[in-house]
């Protein structure tokens, strides 16, 4: 009532400001009726008749699959499964010793000679074999180790991931693409050793709800708190049903003993359970054989002198996106990265523009980059938790607006109000779109902890909605950031590991392939980088990021 009070006079109120020129005052008020319009419009959900959730009957209490969207989807389910199926890694006795287990300290790698003994030129591939050896110093006879590789220059402010291919049988190889002239340093890192990934595995099958999150209930003097999870474990007590009746995305709560299914108001994260077998927990020691450097056998750079020939594009396929130079990200094929040093420069990409950024913490990360780095842009306060949002801010002589959302659940956080706990794809079908609407989203670091379907499911849907919109509005610039490597801790593997999210990654960039979206790839972007691991990358490697999400929203007009 009030918001239609507020658009009807919306007018009136304009012109009487601006007689009053008072410029500042208008723009005010101007700003304030804006902001409520846009909230208005914010909230909005699509669905606006209200179906109360339903109530699980006891019987059906085994809630541990999810159905795929379709048959079609389901095929594709069952061959994204098989392209990211890892190797299998060894059974653990229990209690485990780690003796047999891959050693890092007693592992190596070698830098192998180039081909007819020659020299490195820019254009060429440097191979590098990998063997790792057990506690005992003993070869593995098995794959299935998690390694990363980079190849670097400090100097030169240089960097560029490797490739790792598993032999299975205790070997590696790196590949990775010479890209600048002067010496290049290979870095090989074992992320987990294979027996890690055998308790990662278990676990998603095993304890898929080990992340543990919860609802309040509330109704006059009445509340109550419970679990809630994509699955929950048979027992007596009855359960809430709040899938999603659009996505058809599973989400159950235990009913409240007092309180009814529709009193729910709250939802967040409780607690990670940690159900490890004795010692293994030994197998994620950082500094030991978790985030630790393999030594080389022999040296561990080589110079890398001017390019040969002409270039062949051909040897220049490396499925990488980009490398560091310069300490500026450059991308191998497609859009050219531009550099946006100036709050103006942005400002000027971004005038006359609606951009909205929908995801977990390392999206919410570029919504304040921008709220940080442009003055005119101003954060309307919607008394929002600072870390779930949502977010609104407005640079109005610029006509531009940028709103932040977190995904729905599993989403792990503080206190969020269910009206807020929305899922991108519904989010995606209010969007209006067209060439000055930019959408964004990144979600991947609350999925570790989940069977793969969960995720695979979930981004089937979101594309489903990402073709509408570029169907409707072909227009729309469509940015998805991946996932990215980070710091991992015992507990932060066992929530989610880097294993966990190489793999959400892979299933990621295949299920969005060949539609009409940008990629900013976060993983390659902090693996080339010097800088540590880590969920929300540092300020240099965020405005590299801002300056390939910038490049594909104003990408240079080609002659
Ligand atoms: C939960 O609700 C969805 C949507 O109505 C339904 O398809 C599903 O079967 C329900 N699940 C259970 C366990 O009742
Ligand atoms: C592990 O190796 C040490 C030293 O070689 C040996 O003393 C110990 O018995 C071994 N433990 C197991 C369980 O094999
Ligand atoms: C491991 O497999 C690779 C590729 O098949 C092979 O070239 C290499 O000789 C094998 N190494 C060992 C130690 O078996
Ligand atoms: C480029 O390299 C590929 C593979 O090494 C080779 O087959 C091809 O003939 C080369 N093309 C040119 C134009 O040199
Ligand atoms: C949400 O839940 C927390 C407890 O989990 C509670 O303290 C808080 O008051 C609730 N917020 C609202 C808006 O009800």
């Amino acid at each position: 009532m009030f918001l239609d009070v507020t658009i009807f006079f919306f007018p009136a109120k304009v012109s009487f400001y601006r007689r009053l020129e008072q410029k500042k005052m208008s723009y005010l008020v101007i700003a304030v009726t804006i902001s409520l319009l846009i909230f208005y419009q914010f909230q909005k959900k699509e669905n606006l008749t209200i179906i109360p959730p339903r109530e699980v009957p006891k019987k059906h209490h085994d809630v541990c699959t999810v159905q795929p969207l379709s048959p079609k989807e389901g095929l594709e389910e069952k061959l994204l499964l098989e392209s990211i199926a890892w190797p299998e890694t060894p059974s653990l006795l229990t209690p485990l010793s780690l003796n047999e287990t891959s050693y890092p300290a007693k592992s190596t790698f070698t830098i192998l000679p180039q081909t007819g003994g020659g020299q490195w030129h820019v254009g060429d591939k440097l191979k590098v074999l990998i063997k790792m050896c057990d506690f005992q110093g003993h070869p593995k006879k098995s794959g299935g180790d998690v390694l990363f590789a980079r190849l670097h220059n400090p100097t030169l402010g240089a960097g560029v991931a490797g490739k790792v291919e598993d032999h299975l049988n205790g070997t590696y190889s790196a590949v990775f693409s010479l890209l600048w002239e002067g010496s290049a340093w290979v870095e090989v890192t074992l992320v987990h050793p294979s027996e890690a990934v055998t308790v990662l595995r278990r676990l998603n099958s095993e304890q898929p709800d080990r992340v543990i999150f919860q609802s309040l209930f509330y109704s006059g003097s009445i509340s109550e708190t419970t679990i809630c999870n994509v699955f929950l474990r048979s027992t007596e007590q009855p359960l809430c049903n709040y899938t999603d009746l659009h996505t058809g995305e599973p989400w159950f709560c235990f009913k409240p003993k007092n309180l009814n299914c529709d009193t729910r108001i709250n939802h967040s994260k409780r607690e990670v359970k940690q159900n490890l077998k004795a010692n293994e927990e030994k197998l994620f020691q950082l500094g030991v054989n978790m985030k630790v450097s393999i030594p080389a056998s022999g040296p561990a750079s080589v110079t890398v002198l001017p390019r040969q020939k002409a270039v062949n594009s051909s040897n220049m396929e490396s499925g990488l996106s980009g490398y560091y130079y310069k300490d500026e990200w450059q991308t191998l094929s497609g859009t050219k990265v531009q550099q946006f040093n100036t709050p103006s420069a942005i400002t000027q990409c971004l005038k006359g523009k609606v951009v909205h950024l929908y995801g977990d913490s390392t999206i919410r990360q570029w919504f304040e980059y921008f709220n940080g780095a442009l003055p005119d842009l101003k954060e309307f306060d919607l008394n929002s938790h600072k870390q779930n949002g949502p977010f609104m801010a407005m640079d109005i002589p610029n006509n531009i607006l940028m709103t932040f959302r977190c995904h729905g659940p599993p989403f792990r956080c503080h206190p969020v109000p269910i009206s807020e706990l929305r899922y991108i794809a519904n989010e995606l079908d209010n969007v209006i779109g067209g060439t000055n609407t930019v959408v964004i989203f990144g979600i991947w670091a609350h999925f570790g902890s989940y069977p793969m379907e969960v995720y695979i499911r979930r981004l089937q849907s979101i594309r489903r909605a990402v073709i509408r919109l570029l169907n409707r509005s072909p227009g729309t610039v469509v940015i998805i950031r991946t996932a990215n490597p980070k710091a991992l801790t015992l507990f932060e593997s066992l929530a989610n590991s880097d294993w966990y999210s190489l793999q959400n990654d892979k299933v990621l960039r295949a299920i969005f392939k060949g539609l009409n979206v940008h990629l900013v790839d976060a993983w390659e972007m902090v693996l080339a980088h010097h800088l540590p691991h880590n969920l929300h990358p540092q300020p240099p490697i965020i405005k590299n990021m801002i300056n390939v999400l910038l490049s594909y929203i104003c990408p240079i007009k080609s002659g």
